[in-house]
């Protein structure tokens, strides 16, 4: 049985289907803080199979420890944490205390319980403001601008260290670029609760009518357009490498990092260009000034992970675009679903 932890969010519940849609069992933890029971019920009503769930916190050791002693775990998919930069920024204790600290805790359970098989979700954020495009994993790690970019640096590194002194690990340090889109039955994808930082999300709440215009944050980046360009890929091409990563962690010990991205950039005005073209509506836009923090270019080189994993995200831009729609408009039920 695979252990998710934070398997209710956006994309853990991703994951699990994927797992399960491969025969692989389940058990998810999740204390619910930013998602629901509701994708459990979506998990089964796509797969027919409902997923074993705990609602725990995964910085608490008791529950862990429960959790390993009843199931008989072999593996962890560790994506439980909190991922809203501006959040970290006014909460940075939290953030460190769930990024790092939760992760800390879950290492010490697994290693108690004999389990040594961990994938993480880490990100791409941990390369900071890297100079070189495409992005591969021997460059160095950056001074991410924010807590949340160092819990996930943090994170990292106490897994690295744990793995030096200690060979029966294997660990999957997945490092996720811009990742959109929902399951193409449109009954899975991401339901932010408060206002969303993020690009696509904002974006098909504009859309949908729920805001008035979409800011582009940024319109003088040295890039073709002047907007920020980012590699996006789709939750479930993301979901399927997180298979692949636990098969190869299954057959070599140590840590092992892999970018999860297309290696193909794209600006906010090719995204929204995109969008306009593949869903037949015209986004409102207003622009603004920067974005603090933001770099300009980010993609990655995905070489290393189509060469060691076999994986590669093979779902473009227009077919990311299209699912997060049709979930957008299942969320609101105000649209007719307008994607072919
Ligand atoms: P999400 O918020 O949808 O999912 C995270 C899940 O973890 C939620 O269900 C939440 O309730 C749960 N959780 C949070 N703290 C917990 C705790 N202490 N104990 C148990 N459960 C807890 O976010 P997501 O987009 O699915 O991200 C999953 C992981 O990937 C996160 O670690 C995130 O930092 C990382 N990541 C996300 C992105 C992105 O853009 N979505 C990019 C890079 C990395
Ligand atoms: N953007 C806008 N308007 C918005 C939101 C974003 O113009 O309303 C722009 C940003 O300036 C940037 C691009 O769209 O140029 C993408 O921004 P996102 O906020 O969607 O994503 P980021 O690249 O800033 O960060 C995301 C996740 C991080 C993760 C990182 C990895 O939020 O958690 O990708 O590359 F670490």
């Amino acid at each position: 049985m695979i252990l998710v932890t934070g398997g209710a969010g956006y994309i853990g519940a991703h994951v699990v289907l994927e797992l399960m849609s491969h025969g692989e069992d389940a058990l998810i933890l999740d204390n619910l803080c930013n998602s629901s029971r509701s994708s459990l019920e979506r998990m089964a009503s796509i797969s027919g199979r409902r997923p074993v769930f705990v609602q725990g916190d995964v910085r608490n050791r008791g529950v862990l420890d429960t959790l390993f002693h009843e199931y008989s775990i072999n593996a962890v998919i560790h994506c439980a944490g909190l991922k809203a930069v501006g959040e970290s920024v006014r909460e940075p204790l939290r953030y460190y205390d769930t990024n790092v600290g939760g992760s800390v805790t879950l290492c010490q359970a697994m290693k108690d319980a004999g389990v040594f098989t961990l994938v993480f979700s880490s990100s791409a954020t941990v390369y900071g403001d890297c100079a070189r495009m495409p992005i591969n994993e021997t460059c160095a790690t950056g001074n991410p601008s924010n807590p949340y970019g160092q819990s996930k640096l943090m994170a990292e590194n106490v897994m690295k260290s744990m793995v030096a002194s200690d060979p029966r690990w294997s660990v999957g340090l997945l490092r996720y670029f811009n990742p959109i889109g929902a399951h193409e039955s449109g009954k899975l994808g991401e339901a932010p609760t408060l206002t969303p930082n993020n690009l696509l999300p904002y974006l098909l709440q504009v859309a949908s009518g729920q805001r008035p215009a979409l800011h582009v944050f940024g319109t003088d980046y040295e890039t073709h357009d002047g907007t920020g360009i980012r590699d996006y890929v789709h939750v479930v091409d993301l979901a399927e490498g997180h298979l692949k990563a636990l098969q190869a962690l299954r057959a070599q010990r140590g840590v092992h990092i892999w970018n999860f991205g297309t290696g193909q950039g794209y600006s906010v005005i090719d995204v929204v260009k995109a969008f306009e073209r593949v869903c037949g509506i015209t986004v409102p836009l207003s622009y603004e000034p920067r974005r603090p923090g933001d770099i300009a270019r980010c993609w990655a080189d995905p070489g290393k992970a189509s060469l060691e994993l076999g994986w590669c995200a093979h779902r473009s831009l227009e077919r990311m675009l299209a699912d997060a729609w049709r979930w957008q408009c299942s969320q609101t039920h105000a649209f007719d679903t307008q994607v072919g």
